[in-house]
């Protein structure tokens, strides 16, 4: 088989050190497991704006092109907080998910059994949740014209952004609910508000048209994004996928986050459409926290949502998937040996350094392997 070629886009902040964790792991199974891991590496968000003035170079937007899969650690920081909007860290990110038109965001919630009680809420609400939430990634309101500030005279300033969907944006992210639905628990919750927003009535429409067409075996539940917000934090285990558009996606998926115990704790995949020939797909994957300046560079972020990242990448780009469930069942042993990094650490465990807990799930998932 051609060797996997992978493109690393650490990025900033504590991205520079989950990422550095991830390596290792790729090196091991490059290395003593044979599996032809081709990576190159490039520079994104402030990072690539400090050395080339903007939030991603043209020649890494082509190599991440090239990739077979884009690993993607984290961008910004109060450092780059005057840079002009165009250059901003996040729009390197953004343009990634657009020119490569990943269109489809998958944030899995889990909560490892032992990390239960660092969720911020009760043990018996989030014991052994497991929900996926769909966000539509290259449209609505992040992405949709004009989106501007105009000055209005008189010190006034008007500020617009646009919140567009088209019936084939709504259609085709319906599908890959659906689809993951079929593989867990049979359940869909789409979330908008439409009783405020023309997008969210079409979006009821349109993910009502798509399943009694192709998916009436699939149980399909609406809810009102307030009220689902609501939901995800009174019974949160009452969800299996959840399908919402790009911003309440950004919301939502932070709040699943830590439900689990830590923002440090959850993983993404972007996956753009399936070429018909090829059956590749462009694909990028990156953990849900951000790039945390506050605790960059002190050695003790949590870099387990990078490397589970990573399996999902192992799973999804290269149908790795024995692979995938050994790396994550690494990861769940190592919690349950009690080691924790400083943002899940609890009395009585064992508090680790990022690279501690790199080379933990490195040494679990070896001797699995063995
Ligand atoms: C995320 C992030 C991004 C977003 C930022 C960094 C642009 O919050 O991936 O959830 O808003 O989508
Ligand atoms: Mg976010």
């Amino acid at each position: 088989m051609a060797s996997r070629k992978l493109f690393l886009l650490p990025g900033d902040g504590i991205g520079v050190e989950s990422m550095a964790e991830v390596k290792k792991i790729i090196a091991y199974m490059d290395k003593e497991l044979g599996l032809d891991f081709e990576c190159e590496e490039g520079l994104v968000g402030g990072a690539a704006y400090d050395a080339h003035g903007t939030a991603i170079s043209e020649e890494d937007m082509k190599r991440a092109l090239a990739a077979d899969a884009v690993l993607f650690g984290a961008v910004g920081g109060p450092k780059w907080a005057k840079v002009p909007y165009e250059v901003r860290p996040e729009a390197g990110l953004l343009r990634l998910r657009k020119d490569l038109g990943l269109f489809a965001n998958l944030r899995p919630a889990i909560c490892y059994p032992s990390l239960a009680s660092a969720s911020s809420l009760k043990r018996e609400l989030v014991d052994g949740l497991d929900i996926l939430i769909v966000r539509e990634l290259t449209g609505g309101v992040y992405f949709g014209e004009p989106k501007e500030i105009i000055d209005l005279g008189h010190g006034q300033k008007r500020a617009i952004d646009t919140q567009i969907y088209d019936t084939y944006e709504i259609d085709r992210i319906a599908r890959v609910a659906f689809d993951l639905a079929r593989t867990r628990k049979n359940k869909v919750t789409s979330l908008e508000k439409h009783n405020v927003m023309k997008t969210g009535i079409l979006w009821n429409e349109v993910v009502t048209e798509v399943h009694d067409k192709d998916y009436k075996d699939v149980t399909l539940e609406h809810m009102l994004a307030d009220s689902g917000g609501m939901q995800l934090v009174r019974a949160p285990k009452q969800f299996d996928v959840i399908v919402t558009d790009n911003l309440f996606g950004d919301i939502f998926s932070d709040i699943a986050a830590m439900l689990t115990g830590s923002l440090g704790m959850l993983p993404s995949a972007s996956l753009g459409e399936e070429d018909k020939k090829t059956g590749k797909r462009h694909a990028l994957y990156e953990p849900v926290h951000g790039s945390a300046p506050d605790i960059a560079g002190k050695g003790i972020a949590n870099p387990i949502a990078m490397i589970a990242s990573l399996a999902m990448c192992l799973r999804y780009s290269f149908l790795m998937g024995a692979e995938a469930d050994r790396l994550e069942k690494a990861i769940s042993a190592v919690l349950d040996d009690g080691v924790r990094t400083a943002d899940i650490y609890s009395e009585g465990m064992k508090k680790v350094s990022t690279g501690e807990m790199g080379d933990a799930i490195l040494q679990k998932f070896k001797t699995m392997v063995a």
